[in-house]
Parts: structure tokens; sequence; C-alpha cells
């Protein structure tokens, strides 16, 4: 099939890299001339495991093209037009569809243009949507931009995680349809089919909204799974353990239990408050994912709080932050829990030092200049008398810890912020360790009883 892809961010660009694995014919699109041109030359702008691969294969098949907005004419557009851009937060936490819309009038002025190329509607292209738009989004842009063109409008929601989207793609869990059209599903279906994955298809609002509710229950279990791991600091639990314990109930399952400093990302964070907000906008207060949110925020300042705890004043400590992406094996630092704990370390007097193997770049461009960045942990922790783990990269588990003790200053706190590290080794090296969760005593500050160690 020939597939147009517009957007070349990690879904856009796996999406068509994929399709074109397939056998299809693609163009991927963006506004982006220096984006296009290095996806011309087989590389991509991002770190995506997998993903260079795919991509050199399509270009030299000459199966994998690419083209910006402006120089795509209506005859380049494909049967099949995946749009695949962002959809931000706004300040209110709505999503901001301004890139959804201008793709719309980027189509429909092509569409324009084509003077009678098409002749019924079977030749027209379908639009094919993967950006995550709020329930209700997908109709109103069929009839705003695309009935009157006789153009079809397909959801079709992502379930890709960021780090292993390439595998995710492939092997998806299940394949989710929505449309008014049963032509345009079954175009669309036709892609999926070799996959053997179930595939739901049903209403365009309907899907829209199987991608809202699958994020924000997952968002939802990760809260869940953070407040346990509070209760568990406090009564002298450990977390690991009672995850391990609930997690083998079918019913619960064992994914998306791992404690620490919350959720982040291009996805979950935004999706959660547009969801909220779209409650709202509906005059519904959907108090559930209220408590999410503001148990997510609270999260990733956990480290502040235990070195608060450990030094008293921060004033003029080191303090070693390792991991500034949202998750390992990604470069994005979108909504990282490091970059909201920074700014406060600093603000309190802390002297910060940062590393992360993928995102130093990145993270360098929007941190405090005093901040020093680097991809070397073992530089970050020189001299530091306080390490917070906030990424946990296999990088930063397989650190040789004997090192990292002779580097760091008295009294070597380490904070694992994701339950990485082996406490009990670092106990015997000499750390004073306190993960989430993992059943701390409890001081005299928080006024109640010191809890018993696990
Ligand atoms: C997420 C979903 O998992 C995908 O299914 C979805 O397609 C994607 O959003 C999207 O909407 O585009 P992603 O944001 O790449 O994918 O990352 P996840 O691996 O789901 O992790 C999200 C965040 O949750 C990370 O910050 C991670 O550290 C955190 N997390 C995850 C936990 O804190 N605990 C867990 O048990 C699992």
């Amino acid at each position: 099939m020939r597939v147009t892809v517009l957007g070349l961010g990690y879904v856009g660009a796996v999406a068509a890299a994929a399709l074109a694995h397939d056998g299809h014919d693609v163009l991927g699109v963006d506004i982006d001339r220096g984006k296009v041109e290095r996806f011309r030359r087989g590389e991509v702008p991002f770190h995506e495991p997998g993903l260079d691969e795919l991509v050199r294969e399509g270009v030299s098949r000459g199966i994998l093209r690419f083209a910006e907005t402006g120089d795509v004419g209506p005859g380049d557009l494909g049967e099949l037009v995946f749009v695949a851009v962002g959809t931000p937060s706004q300040p209110s936490g709505a999503a901001d569809l301004s890139q959804v819309e201008a793709a719309m009038e980027w189509l429909t002025g092509l569409v324009q243009g084509a003077n009678g190329m098409w002749g019924d509607a079977g030749d027209r292209p379908v639009v094919v949507m993967k950006s995550t738009v709020p329930p209700g989004t997908g109709r109103r842009l069929q009839e705003r931009y695309l009935a009157a063109h006789g153009i079809a409008y397909v959801s079709n929601p992502e379930f890709l995680r960021e780090g292993s989207a390439v595998h995710d793609w492939f092997h998806p869990d299940r394949v989710v349809i929505g449309s008014e059209s049963e032509e345009a599903a079954a175009r669309v279906r036709a892609l999926y089919e070799g996959y053997g994955a179930p595939i739901v298809v049903t209403h365009t609002t309907t899907a829209e909204m199987i991608k809202y509710g699958a994020n924000a229950f997952l968002a939802t279990k990760i809260s869940f799974i953070n407040e346990l791991a509070n209760m568990c600091d406090r009564v002298g639990a450990d977390v690991e353990v009672v995850a391990r314990g609930i997690g083998l109930d079918p019913r619960i399952g064992p994914d998306f239990l791992r404690a620490g400093l919350g959720y982040g990302g291009s996805c979950f964070p935004k999706d959660v408050r547009a969801l909220d907000h779209l409650a709202l906008v509906y005059d519904y207060p959907f108090e559930l994912l209220r408590a999410v949110i503001a148990v997510n925020s609270r999260q990733r300042l956990l480290p502040l709080f235990a070195l608060r705890r450990e030094f008293g004043s921060l004033a003029g400590v080191p303090v070693a932050v390792l991991g500034l992406s949202f998750k390992p094996n990604t470069d994005d630092i979108r909504e990282a829990p490091a970059l909201d704990l920074i700014p406060l370390l600093l603000q309190e007097g802390a002297e910060v030092r940062a590393a992360d193997p993928r995102a130093a770049v990145r993270a360098r461009a929007v941190l405090p200049g005093a901040v020093r960045v680097t991809d070397s942990a073992l530089e970050a922790v020189q001299g530091a008398r306080a390490l917070v783990l906030c990424t946990e990269w296999e990088e930063f588990r397989r650190l040789d810890w004997e090192d990292v003790a002779a580097c760091m200053d008295e009294p070597r706190f380490v904070f694992d912020g994701r339950n990485a590290l082996d406490r009990e080794r670092l106990e015997a090296l000499g750390f004073r360790y306190q993960g989430v969760g993992r059943g701390r005593p409890v001081g005299a500050r928080l006024g109640v009883p010191a809890a018993a160690k696990p």
C-alpha cells in the first residue's frame, strides 16, 4: 500500500520505517527540513533502539522516502495518511491540538488542489490518526475538515513505549481501530493482519477513549504503588516484596508496580492531565485522576525530603544526580523527575552535578548553568556527599560501587529513586542507603513512632 506519515517524532518515524519494512511504499513528511534531510541520509535524530537500522534498510531499498511538507503534492499522498504530530499540554492541562489542526489544513489544502484527481471515495486518502487526541476530537475533525472532501477518518491509537517502540510496533498486544467508515477501517486493518494481535474495531470516540483509558490506568497503577510505598516507609514494610505479593494475583498483574519517583515522559503526564481537563469541560470531577496527578508530583520530590532529613541544610552539600532522561534507553528528558528536582536542590544551596549516558546534551541545554552535566557517573560522584538515582540506566546499576565509594565523601548517602540498586551490597560498602518504600526508620520529625526495619 502507499502510505504517507506526517510527523517524524518517535511514533511517526517508527510507523514509517516499520511499514516500509513490511513492504509498503512510505513517504515520511515533516515541517522540519533539517530532520527530513537527516532521515534521507538514513540518520535518526533521536535515540530509539533498532530504528536506525530500520530507517537505513527502508532508505536503501528505496521504499522509504522523506519530504518536507511544502514539497508534497496531492499526487504524492498515499492511500493512507498517518498523522503523528505532537499534542502537548497547554497550561490548563488541555491537549494543544494546533499541530493536528495544521495537519488537517495541510491535507485539505492538498486535496483541494487535486482537481478531480480522485474519482469515488474509495480512491481518496484515508486519515489515520496516531496522535493522541481527546475523545470527541476525531468526529469534530471529520466534520470540520474532511467530510466536505469525502475523506474518511480512522482513529488508530499507538501503544508504543519509547525505548522499545520498534519492538512494540511489531509485537502489539492489541490493535485499536475506530472509525465511522467500515471501508476505511478495513483498509487500516489490512496493515495489521499479519501481526497476530487481537484487533478491536469500534467507533472513533471509543477508540480515542481506549487510548486515554490505557494511559490513565497505567499512571494510576504507578501512583497506587507509590502510595503503598510511602505507607511501607512509614510502617516498616518493603514495597518490592509487597508488589510481588500483590502482582501474583492475575487480577492485579505484576507490571507497572515499580515504586519510585513516579512517571514522566511525553505521554502519561500530558494524557492524564488532558483527560482530567476533558472531565472538567464535561462538568465531571474525575477525582481519582486528580489524586494520581498529585501523588506523582509529590513523588519526584522524595529525594529532596530525604536529603533535608539527612543533612539538615543542603547549603554547600555536593549532590550527584544520576539519570536525566525520564526512563532508561531514551534521551527524552520531557517531564523527567530529575529536571524538577535539580532546581529545588540548587535553591536550597546544594552543589549539583548530574550524569546521564544519553541525555546529557539535551539536559545541559535546559538545566541552570550552575549544574555540571556529564555523561560519566564516576565524574559526577567525585567528591559528592550524596547521590540520587533518578533513572535506572543499566550503566548505573552496573557501576563499580567500590569505585563510587572511593570517589564520594562521607556520609555517602544514596537515595535510590528507582529501587534499582543492591541495598545490601551498598550498605556493606559503607553507603547510607535509602530506597522508596523499602522501610526506613521514621524519625520524630514526622511525629510517628519509629518503624522497624523489614
Ligand atoms: C507510555 C505507554 O507505556 C505506552 O503504551 C504508550 O503508547 C505511550 O506512553 C504513549 O502514550 O505514547 P512511555 O511514556 O514510553 O509509554 O513509557 P513507559 O515505559 O510506559 O513509562 C512511563 C513512565 O512511568 C516512566 O517515567 C517510568 O519510569 C514510569 N514507570 C513505569 C514507573 O514509575 N513505574 C512502573 O512500574 C512503570
